[in-house]
């Protein structure tokens, strides 16, 4: 099951709008005639105003994600200079960046990511930067591709989960109830299937499963309403299945504080993109990888991710010693800055 209060602030907060920490500059306001959510720059565009404004505008603000957690993070791994780090997770860069500068010459910083928009963007700001290595990958494949660069253990791995604030903004993305766009909610744009596939394609049972594995106790009527919609037409956008969401809750349903489209949203998402899957074979690989005292540090946003990244740290025969037995939260100041910060728990190991 997935935990309530954490669950709640995770999607309320990612449907809310920009976070208030992506500082000035950021998503465009006006949109430049396009679709809500989709008033972003694309990343020539931001290198283009990054140059334009001599640098006094920061990257996070221009790609709309302000990093979570990202002192706590960069504190834990205490970078060398002429370490090797993975970055799983590049996103908007955000903890690249501040691994970057704190590498010398010979260090190397290893970014993934499964969604080739971020490393456009890597192009745009770190495309000279010859220590920077840019992966188009899954962060699950993180032994092969080590492998393939021969590159020998890493000293630190990190990864911050999820989707970036600005792919859950975009509505083309699909994540987000709150703005209508296709229902499609893959991370890696090319992977073959979407949510909307699942929702029109799977047996009631199996959607009824994924819906409950999400914590919607509303479970098999939400199911036993998609297939009697989609037996009219296919269910093909946000906007339709948020409202499905609002007729399975009823008045009472509606009422509650959290969002009746919540948890389907996010459970659809995590089937779509086979997050839990991903995470524990990323946690293999960097098991696997980290030269002994090398610190592995993972960044979730809800309960079911943030169970299996503590289980794998408590295990006395997993090769690592917890850094911390909680867990860190953000601090009061960063969730007032970024509210999507206020689910976040970090947790990290370091390879005994
Ligand atoms: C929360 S964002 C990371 C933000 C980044 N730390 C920053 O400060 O800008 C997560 C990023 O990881 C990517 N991602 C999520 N799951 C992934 C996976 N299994 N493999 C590789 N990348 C993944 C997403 O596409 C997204 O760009």
């Amino acid at each position: 099951m997935v935990g309530r209060g954490r669950l709640q602030s995770f999607n309320l907060q990612a449907d809310k709008g920009a976070p208030s920490g992506v500082g000035k500059g950021g998503p465009r306001a006006e949109g430049g005639g396009l679709g809500p959510g989709e008033g972003f720059f694309s990343p020539e565009e931001a290198g283009r105003e990054f140059r334009r404004r001599g640098g006094a505008v920061s990257w996070e603000g221009l790609f709309g994600h302000a990093p979570v957690l990202l002192k706590e993070c960069l504190e834990a791994l205490a970078p060398r200079p002429d370490g090797l780090y993975v970055d799983a997770t590049l996103g908007g860069g955000g903890y690249s960046r501040s691994i970057l500068k704190r590498l010398g010459p010979s260090g190397r910083l290893l970014a993934l990511d499964l969604d080739p928009e971020p490393l456009s963007w890597a192009g745009e700001w770190g495309g000279s930067d010859t220590r920077l290595i840019l992966r188009r990958s899954n962060f699950s494949r993180l032994s092969a591709i080590l492998e393939d660069l021969s590159s020998g253990p890493a000293d630190g791995v990190v990864a911050d989960l999820g989707p970036s604030s600005r792919q859950f903004l975009q509505a083309r993305r699909g994540f987000s109830f709150r703005a209508d766009g296709p229902l499609d909610m893959r991370l890696d744009p090319d992977s073959p299937v979407t949510a909307r596939d699942l929702v029109n394609g799977l047996e009631r049972e199996a959607l009824e499963r994924i819906i409950r594995r999400g914590g919607d106790h509303r479970a098999a009527r939400l199911a036993r309403l998609i297939c009697r919609k989609r037996g009219e037409k296919p269910i093909e956008t946000t906007g339709e299945l948020s409202t499905l969401a609002l007729k399975a809750a009823g008045p009472k349903g509606r009422a509650e504080r959290i969002h009746p489209a919540t948890r389907l949203f996010l459970s659809l998402r995590m089937a779509v993109n086979g997050e839990l899957s991903s995470l524990g074979d990323f946690l293999e690989g960097a098991r696997g990888n980290l030269k002994t005292g090398g610190r592995l540090l993972v960044v979730s946003f809800h309960s079911e991710e943030d169970k299996l990244v503590k289980d794998f740290f408590k295990n006395p025969h997993g090769g690592f010693r917890a850094l911390w037995k909680k867990g860190l939260e953000p601090s009061e100041d960063e969730v007032r800055a970024n509210p999507r910060a206020r689910s976040a728990r970090l947790r990290g190991g370091e390879a005994i």
